[in-house]
């Protein structure tokens, strides 16, 4: 069991299976991205050796993020593989939606259990100017295509950006009444990359609450107000779905994480927003065995940082978000 030195269980691994992404998300990254060459990214055999070792060692849970994970080359059998690997009890998703109208019935038949869609607002307009490069029609038509693959319950995710999205949390918590989604409002996080832009236009959970409350009523909590995850989780009048909030600078939630990431370039990231890695690609490589591989995944895990450092102004920015996998 791999546990860290404030006695948290670490059993929930998020991997980036790519930094690339067909969006260009303004709070992500800058148009202008540069990608990391293939051969520095973990390939498909390194994938399972890793997800065997950390297997091995009681992680049951994997995400697969990005940048964006379905353009990665080989998805669906990547899928496959994982979700056989012995001891993987769920293997999840976070995308942006935009190919799931033709990969979200193979994903769910490859094993896929549920995805995590990024919606941020419901107007094609102020999506386009969000996501630079993106058709709202198609992360609509991927949300359907999710529902009818049975990959539920669909989770969407919002990041509020002041000056384009802050006023659109109404109508996206009102998707909740008549749709059995969890609709989770971000607030957004500072990295590398479009730093400045992170830090100035940021929206704090308390202010998209008496947003929405103001517009559909009482926001009722659910599970007594106890964590979901990273979410704390409410449920407005007669709605069918949820709405929650991840309040990562208004009401960290460090004391109970149960996470750690595998980056595209097979490092392991103990903490979103800490720089501290250790790179277990290169080792790989250069022949480790399994149980060297235990030894260094240990040693990270105990080094698991308490928290973040957002209030003392520690910024991580050895990263872009799409660099670490969200
Ligand atoms: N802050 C918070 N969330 C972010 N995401 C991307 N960039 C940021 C940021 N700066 C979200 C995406 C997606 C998930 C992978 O991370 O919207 O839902
Ligand atoms: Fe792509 Fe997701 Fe980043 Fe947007 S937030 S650019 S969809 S990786």
């Amino acid at each position: 069991m791999a546990l860290d030195r404030f006695g948290r269980t670490i059993r929930y691994l998020r991997i980036s299976l790519t930094d690339r992404c067909n969006l260009r998300c303004i709070y992500c990254m800058p148009e202008d991205m540069t990608f990391r060459p293939r051969d520095e990214l973990m390939q498909d055999e390194e994938i399972f050796t890793l997800v065997r070792v950390f297997a091995s060692l009681g992680f049951e849970k994997i995400r697969l993020t990005g940048g964006e994970p379905t353009v990665r080359a080989n998805v669906v059998e990547i899928v496959r593989r994982i979700a056989s690997t012995p001891g993987i009890r769920e293997v999840t998703m976070t995308t942006n939606g935009i190919l799931l109208p033709r990969l979200a019935r193979p994903l769910a038949e490859a094993g896929l259990r549920r995805v995590n869609i990024s919606l941020d607002t419901l107007n094609p307009v102020k999506f386009r100017r969000l996501t630079r490069w993106g058709d709202l029609e198609d992360v609509l038509e991927g949300i359907q295509a999710a529902e009818e693959a049975g990959l539920t319950p669909v989770k969407i995710n919002a990041v509020i950006v002041r000056g384009y999205n802050e006023e659109d949390v109404v109508d996206l918590a009102r998707l909740t009444l008549d749709h059995p989604w969890q609709v989770r409002f971000i607030e957004m996080m500072p990295f590398a990359g479009v730093t400045e832009v992170q830090l100035r236009l940021a929206v704090r959970v308390p202010e998209m609450m008496a947003r929405i409350e103001a517009a559909l009523g009482p926001l009722i909590p659910v599970n007594g107000g106890r964590l979901d995850g990273e979410a704390r989780v409410y449920r407005l009048p007669e709605a069918q779905g949820t709405v929650g909030f991840i309040a990562t600078l208004s009401q960290p939630f460090c004391a109970s994480c149960t996470r750690a990431r595998l980056t595209a370039d097979g490092h392991l990231r103990m903490c979103l927003l800490r720089e501290y890695e250790v790179d277990l690609l290169t080792p790989l490589r250069q022949g480790a065995s399994e149980e060297d591989l235990r030894r260094l995944i240990l040693e990270a895990v105990w080094a698991k940082p308490w928290g973040h450092g957002l209030y003392e102004g520690d910024i991580p920015l050895n990263r872009t978000m799409s660099q670490i996998g969200g």
